[in-house]
């Protein structure tokens, strides 16, 4: 198999990129890079929650965009994203320097209600409505940015990971 690249999943919060990029890093042999834990340590506050109350979304994407900036140096890795990577076209430029690839992990907004869990934690999803609305405005954009598009609904983590495993082998 060609060694492995650098890989960058993208898709709405709950599509499963942050489990799907852990199981992923180690069956390529390569580092995991999880986008919001980066943008936590850079903000110097302690979660996602607390950077959207305190300083609001715009500074959130700002710091999205400078954390996208230093991942564009890399050569190898498995990147995972926030839903709203794709917001700013310059986080994708940043994503696919050095041949990244965007892997769109496609969920029905049903799968991803039933995955998203503890709503705490993503300030972005607290009202169905607004999260809904979101999804389908964002829709076309996953799309619009994607190398490749693994559809997760009704998969396993497990399997999802061997799905862009096996995508890989194919596409590199
Ligand atoms: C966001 C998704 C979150 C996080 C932040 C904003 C979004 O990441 O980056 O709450 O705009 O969709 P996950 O997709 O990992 O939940």
């Amino acid at each position: 198999m060609t060694p492995p690249t650098k890989i960058a999943l993208i898709g709405f919060m709950g599509s499963g990129k942050t489990t799907t990029a852990a199981r992923l890093a180690p069956m390529l042999g390569t580092a995991l890079y999880e986008m919001d834990t980066l943008i936590v340590n850079a903000s110097g506050l302690d979660s996602i929650p607390t950077i959207f109350e305190r300083l609001g979304e715009p500074r959130f994407r700002q710091l999205e965009t400078s954390v996208a900036e230093t991942l564009s140096t890399l050569r190898e890795g498995v990147i995972s994203t926030g839903g709203g990577v794709i917001s700013n076209p310059l986080n994708l430029q940043h994503l696919r320097a050095n041949g990244g690839v965007i892997i769109y992990l496609k969920a029905s907004f049903e799968t991803v209600s039933s995955r998203v869990g503890d709503l705490s934690t993503r300030p972005l999803f607290k009202e169905p409505a607004r999260a809904a609305e979101l999804y389908r405005a964002r829709a076309p954009l996953y799309e619009a940015a994607a190398d490749l598009v693994v559809s997760t609904d009704g998969l396993t983590e497990d399997s999802v990971a061997q799905q862009v495993h096996h995508l890989l082998r194919g596409a590199l």
